[in-house]
């Protein structure tokens, strides 16, 4: 496992300052996910789940511990990586096509190299034909599905994602889900990957990851031992066996009630 390890949290804890004290909003995390690995965080609002993410990033520090991204210690921003947020955070003046390929201008990358990638990551995620036209012309979903072509177009060779279907309604939900599996799955990305729905964690992961509620801490890790492509209308029995362990541990760590 040492050298397939991409990225690897070594008892990764974070403390914010705050007026009223400080707030642990995780601890004792550790976690090495591999090259190519797709993982799902799922855990209480609150547990720490965007912190880690950012800390992953490097977008925010970390308190105690240390984190790796390819061997090398996250101690500030680094670029090698796509991120997709809860809202499509895309820029009104430029077209859609122009917006998944904001990544590689800000980048200074050849354009006509990548704008046939651009193009392909449209097509794959159902967006063929709206390439000129502007975001608040699309649905929510179009858009969150152009920024997740954003986050890839540059292929990272590591994949972000924060609840990103957060704001989408269920049935659009779902087939983005499906988008992302089918990209994925041509491109082997390493993904991270928070979401609150349990069956999506479990369509879309190699192992899902569950949080206590905070100070998070990571209660169990499940191995997804499941044939891709996955689909959520006919689910096999081990599906449901594994989001109800997941639902289990959330009843016995006080987030779920029951009854
Ligand atoms: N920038 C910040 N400054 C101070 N406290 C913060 C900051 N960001 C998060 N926190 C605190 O850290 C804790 C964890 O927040 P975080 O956003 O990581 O949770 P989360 O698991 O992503 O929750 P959600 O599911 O609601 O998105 C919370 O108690 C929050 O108040
Ligand atoms: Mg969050």
């Amino acid at each position: 496992m040492a050298d397939d390890t991409y990225i690897r949290l070594d008892n990764v804890g974070k403390v914010y300052p705050s007026k009223a004290g400080p707030v642990e909003a995780c601890g004792e995390v550790n976690l090495a996910i591999r090259r190519s690995e797709f993982i799902a965080i799922v855990g209480p609002s609150g547990c720490g789940k965007t912190t880690i993410l950012k800390m992953v990033a490097g977008l925010q520090p970390y308190t105690s511990g240390t984190i790796t991204v390819d061997g090398r210690r996250v101690d500030g921003p680094h670029t090698d990586l796509g991120i997709v947020f809860q809202d499509a955070i895309l820029l009104d003046w430029r077209n859609i096509l122009d917006n998944v390929m904001l990544q590689v201008d800000i980048r200074g990358l050849d354009r006509a190299a990548y704008e046939p990638v651009a193009r392909h990551l449209l097509a794959s995620t159902g967006l063929a034909g709206f390439e000129k036209h502007r975001p608040f012309e699309l649905s929510g979903g179009m858009r969150q599905r152009a920024s997740i072509c954003r986050a890839l177009v540059h292929d990272p060779p590591l994949l972000l994602m924060d609840e990103p279907f957060g704001a989408l309604d269920a049935l659009t939900r779902e087939q983005i889900a499906m988008d992302i599996q089918r990209v994925w799955m041509e491109k082997r990305k390493t993904a991270l990957f928070i979401t609150h729905s349990i069956p999506e964690a479990v369509l879309l992961a190699d192992r899902v990851v569950v949080m206590s509620p905070r100070p998070g801490r990571i209660v169990e890790i499940l191995d997804i031992d499941l044939p891709r492509p996955r689909r959520l209308d006919r689910v096999p029995e081990r599906f449901n066996e594994y989001t109800g362990r997941i639902r289990e541990i959330f009843r016995a760590t006080g987030v779920l009630a029951m009854d």
